[in-house]
Parts: structure tokens; C-alpha cells; sequence
């Protein structure tokens, strides 16, 4: 067991406290890493607001990277010294769902993020969850063999985060999750982390239109950056009547970035007939959908999700990492400011402004 430094949420709604904690050792088939970098994700702000319900106290944070320190007796294909991302979604690897390439639909997750001891404890020795079995915001974690994928050297850790959580998701969605296909129109509602990286999924899959839709000015010339073709502002138009008005009978994917019923209902509005709406933004629990049952039927439209890049994150990061490697997916551009650990709080006010894409956090500065 070792100590080290994490920033805990005793209390929904309160600010993260910084705080000694006590990590457990790995078991045989876990790593121990030391975080480096960390991205400021809305899904951490849904557990810190609770629109989505946790045990406290908890270590909230996933878009991870950093450097393996340690690992378990039965790890075979990670060493200390390896920077790594995570492919944050835990798997068995040989369930049904897991042997069919549904990794995010692991039947034995209950089993395979059950351990012996818990991961984190206070230093009196009480429990302290984390989220989704990660808790990235804290210097040191135990995740898997099997959920962390090595950077290549020229991949700098605090852009390599992104590629555990916002892009996997938002490229994963375009190319996983949708399909799209070459020369088919695409909208995409929420342009922060995670549809930024599905405007440049849509435009890597050689998409002939991207209308990014927000509610921000900043936010939708950003996305003109990261390869929209159009934009709309939802908060001076009507998103629908605009699109129908610029693309006539709709777009052939409509993806939800935001996390709302309204918003996911706006995706299927916006399709034209046998479209597909892909909903990936996580609406507050207990949320439920109203739509036309005769879209279904007479333009026979589709309505999908899609979690954490449907699936196949182990691959599709590795490749995402080339893609950048060649320049053709900008990670550099996403990361908005790089602050150091003790202003975590800061970056989660500073994620409500326009001008980010995302807030990274240096754990170790
Ligand atoms: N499916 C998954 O696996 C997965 C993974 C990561 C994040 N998420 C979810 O995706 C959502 C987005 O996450 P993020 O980190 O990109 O958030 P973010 O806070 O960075 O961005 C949200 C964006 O939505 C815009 N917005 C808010 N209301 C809007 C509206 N009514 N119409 C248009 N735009 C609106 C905001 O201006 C902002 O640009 C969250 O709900 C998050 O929990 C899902
Ligand atoms: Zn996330
Ligand atoms: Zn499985």
C-alpha cells in the first residue's frame, strides 16, 4: 500500500478537496499507475452535481494518462516505465458481448471490477469509491492490464488523455457507434470535448456536411476548426427549421452531444428519412425520451447510442494515436489550458466557458 494525493468529493455539490489517500497494492492482473494527466470531462461534473447518483466519498475523473509505476504478478504486456492511456471501459474479454466485440457490454463487469480489498481508503481506513473503477484524480490508481493502451513516444501525455475518454467516444461514435459513410451529412448537437472529436470523426469519414449546433458563438467557431461546414446557433434559431432551411430534407446522422431529452429529441427532428440520430451525451437519470412512433415507421429513421466508442477502445485508440501522429486528428488544439493539480476546482468553473474545449490537469505540478 502506498499514500498518495487525490482530490475526494465528500459532498455532492462541493468543491473537490485535495486530500491523502491510501492506494492499495496491484492485484495480479492490475497496473499501478501514476497519473500525469487528467481531462476535464462533463461526465465527472454529472457525479460532483448528481444528475448522476455516486457513493461518496468518492474519486471522480477518467480521461487519463501517465506512466505505469507497478504491476501485478499475472501482467504481461505492460512494464514500469510505459506511458500509457486507458481504455476505460472494464471487460472480461470472454463474455458473449466481450467475444463479439461489445466490450462495453461485458455481462461479468460486477465480477471483474470486484477486488479483494478496496483500491482507495482514507488514511483511518475507511473506503472511498471511484468512479467507474478508475478515480483518475488522484497521483497514483489500479486499473487492469486490459483497460490501458501504450502511447508511442511522440504522443505528448497531456493530449494522449483525450484519447481515454472524449475522442475514443466521439471518433468511436462517428465510426463504431453510426457507421457514417463517405459523402453523407452529418449534424452534431454539443460541440465541448466530446463532439468536438465527432466533428472530426465526421470529417475524417469524408463527411460532404457538418453543421455543429451549440448554444455558444466560441464554441461553434471552434468546431469550424475541428472541420464543421456549417453552424447554428440554438439559442438564436430554431436548430431544426435552420438545417432544413440550409440542407433541405435533413441530415443522414444527427449525433447528441449534450446529455438532455430535448436535445436527443432535436437529433431525430433533424434527420431526413432513414436517417440515423445516435444519442451519446449522458441525460440525468431517470430521463425518458417523447418521439414520433411514425418517424419510425413511414421515413423509417433509426435512434442508436453509443458508449465510450461502442466498444472496441484497445484498437481504435491505438489507431486514433496515428491519426494524430500523421496530424489528421487534432489533439493539440483541444486542450484549451493545462493547470496544475490544486486548481482543479477552477478548471471545472473555467470547462462552463466558450472559449474551451477542454481543461486538462497536470497531477503532478
Ligand atoms: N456516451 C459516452 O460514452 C460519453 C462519454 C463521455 C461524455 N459523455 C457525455 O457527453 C456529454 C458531453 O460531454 P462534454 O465533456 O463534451 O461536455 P462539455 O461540457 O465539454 O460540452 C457540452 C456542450 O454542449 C453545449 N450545449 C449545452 N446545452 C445545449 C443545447 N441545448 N443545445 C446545443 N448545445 C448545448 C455547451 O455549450 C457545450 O459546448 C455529457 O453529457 C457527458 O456526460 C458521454
Ligand atoms: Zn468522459
Ligand atoms: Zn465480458
Amino acid at each position: 500500500m502506498i499514500t498518495t494525493r487525490a482530490a475526494v468529493l465528500n459532498e455532492i455539490g462541493a468543491p473537490l478537496e485535495l486530500t491523502d489517500i491510501r492506494v492499495d497494492d496491484p492485484e495480479p492482473h492490475e497496473v499501478r499507475v501514476a497519473v500525469t494527466h487528467v481531462g476535464l470531462c462533463h461526465s465527472d461534473l454529472h457525479y460532483m452535481t448528481g444528475t448522476v447518483p455516486t457513493d461518496l466519498p468518492v474519486v471522480v475523473g477518467h480521461e487519463v494518462a501517465g506512466v505505469v509505476e507497478a504491476v501485478g504478478s499475472a501482467v504481461t504486456s505492460l512494464s514500469p516505465g510505459d506511458r500509457v492511456t486507458g481504455a476505460l471501459t472494464p471487460s472480461c474479454g470472454r463474455c458473449a458481448n466481450c467475444e463479439a466485440g461489445h466490450s462495453t457490454q461485458c455481462t461479468r463487469l460486477e465480477e471483474v471490477r470486484l477486488r479483494q480489498r478496496p483500491a482507495f481508503e482514507t488514511v483511518d481506513g475507511r473506503p472511498i469509491e471511484r468512479l467507474a473503477a478508475i478515480g483518475a484524480f488522484s497521483q497514483h490508481i489500479l486499473l487492469r492490464e486490459n483497460a490501458l493502451v501504450r502511447l508511442p513516444d511522440d504522443v505528448p501525455l497531456h493530449v494522449g488523455c483525450l484519447l481515454s475518454c472524449c475522442i475514443v467516444t466521439g471518433v468511436g461514435a462517428v465510426f463504431r457507434g453510426a457507421q457514417v459513410r463517405p459523402g453523407s451529412t452529418v449534424a452534431v448537437i454539443g460541440c465541448g470535448g466530446v463532439g468536438s472529436a465527432i466533428i472530426q470523426g465526421a470529417r475524417l469519414a469524408g463527411a460532404s456536411a457538418v453543421v455543429a449546433i451549440d448554444l455558444d458563438d466560441d464554441r461553434l467557431k471552434a468546431a469550424r476548426g475541428y472541420g464543421a461546414t456549417h453552424t447554428i446557433n440554438g439559442a438564436d434559431a430554431d436548430p431544426v427549421a435552420e438545417l432544413h432551411r440550409e440542407l433541405g430534407d435533413g441530415v443522414d446522422y444527427a449525433f447528441e452531444a449534450v446529455g438532455s431529452a430535448r436535445t436527443a429529441e432535436t437529433a431525430l427532428a433533424l434527420l431526413r428519412p432513414t436517417g440515423t440520430a445516435c444519442l451519446v451525451g449522458i441525460a440525468p437519470m431517470g430521463t425518458e425520451l417523447k418521439v414520433p412512433a411514425l418517424d419510425f415507421f413511414f421515413q423509417e429513421k433509426r435512434l442508436i447510442g453509443s458508449y465510450m466508442g461502442s466498444g472496441q477502445a484497445r484498437e481504435d485508440i491505438a489507431q486514433f494515436a496515428r491519426l494524430y501522429q500523421q496530424g489528421r486528428l487534432m489533439l493539440d488544439e483541444m486542450v484549451t489550458r493545462v493547470l496544475p493539480f490544486a486548481e482543479i476546482n477552477d478548471g471545472f468553473e473555467q470547462m462552463k466557458s466558450g472559449d474551451v474545449t477542454r481543461i486538462v490537469v497536470d497531477l503532478q505540478a
